[in-house]
């Protein structure tokens, strides 16, 4: 589904990205319609963290249009990206370490856009927060700081949630049960943006797929329209 006049939700066209003198995205196109889950798959340093980081404005050197809703947004600080409906899960959490499980969450609310999400439903989302909420986001397990970071990024009431790596390092169950609440949230109105190393729990959770080689996208399509062959292929960058 598309816009009032069939805007995409996310559009980028031609985005390349440098760290110094080395280019680590080159022409990406790619699009996110309302309501969609896409995901973002590749090896180690294919590019997708430093992809779904230019979306959320995170600064490097980059050319190209991001666009959210028809509006430009490349050239954006993060909090007004955020402000805008845009929310991250970073890659590796990023919990603030001087901050409690709860102060990281709240911080989602202060960057974020007015709408439903309250602590109150973040912790009933996720009630095992709620005994440790007064801790510090380094003194608790990797699950429990991975739904931290999701819920830091729900407060901020997301039109567009991009998930890096949510399943890095944790319990095949813990990850399950991250990508079960992924049709809930679509059906509130967010739209999914999921990038993993990971491809089979990816593309079984997208209705489209970008693959990334080599900072190019290297295959998209649907899930279904492909075949396990072209995705190793176009994953690895063999045959
Ligand atoms: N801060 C940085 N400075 C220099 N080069 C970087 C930096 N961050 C990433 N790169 C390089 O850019 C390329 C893309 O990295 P990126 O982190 O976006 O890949 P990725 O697909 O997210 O990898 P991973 O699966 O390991 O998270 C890699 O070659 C990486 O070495
Ligand atoms: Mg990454």
């Amino acid at each position: 589904m598309t816009g009032p006049q069939g805007t995409p939700l996310l559009s980028i066209e031609g985005l390349s990205l440098w760290y110094g003198a080395v280019q680590a995205l080159w022409h990406i196109d790619l699009r996110i319609d309302e309501g969609e889950c896409v995901a973002v798959i590749g090896a180690n340093g294919a590019g997708k963290s430093s992809l779904v980081n230019a979306i959320a404005g995170v600064g490097r050197p980059r050319s190209g249009r991001i666009r959210l809703a028809g509006l430009d947004i490349e050239s954006l600080q993060p909090s007004r990206v955020s402000a805008l409906g845009i929310a991250i899960v970073p890659e590796r959490r990023r919990l603030f370490p001087s901050l409690s499980i709860e102060e990281n969450i709240l911080v989602g609310a202060q960057v974020g856009r007015p709408g439903p999400w309250t602590l109150k439903k973040i912790y009933d989302l996720f009630p095992e927060l709620v005994p440790i909420r007064s801790l510090g986001g380094h003194l608790v397990s990797g699950g429990q700081q991975q739904m931290a970071a999701i819920a830091r990024a729900l407060m901020a009431n997301p039109r567009l949630l991009l998930c890096d790596e949510i399943s890095l390092g944790l319990a095949p169950i813990i990850v399950a049960r991250f990508y079960s609440m992924f049709p809930a949230l679509r059906a509130s109105g967010i739209s999914i943006l999921v990038v993993e190393q990971e491809t089979r729990r990816a593309l079984g959770a997208c209705d489209r797929f970008y693959c990334l080689l080599d900072g190019k996208v290297s295959l998209s399509g649907r899930p279904l329209e492909v075949t396990e062959d072209a995705v190793n292929q176009s994953y690895f960058g063999i045959g």
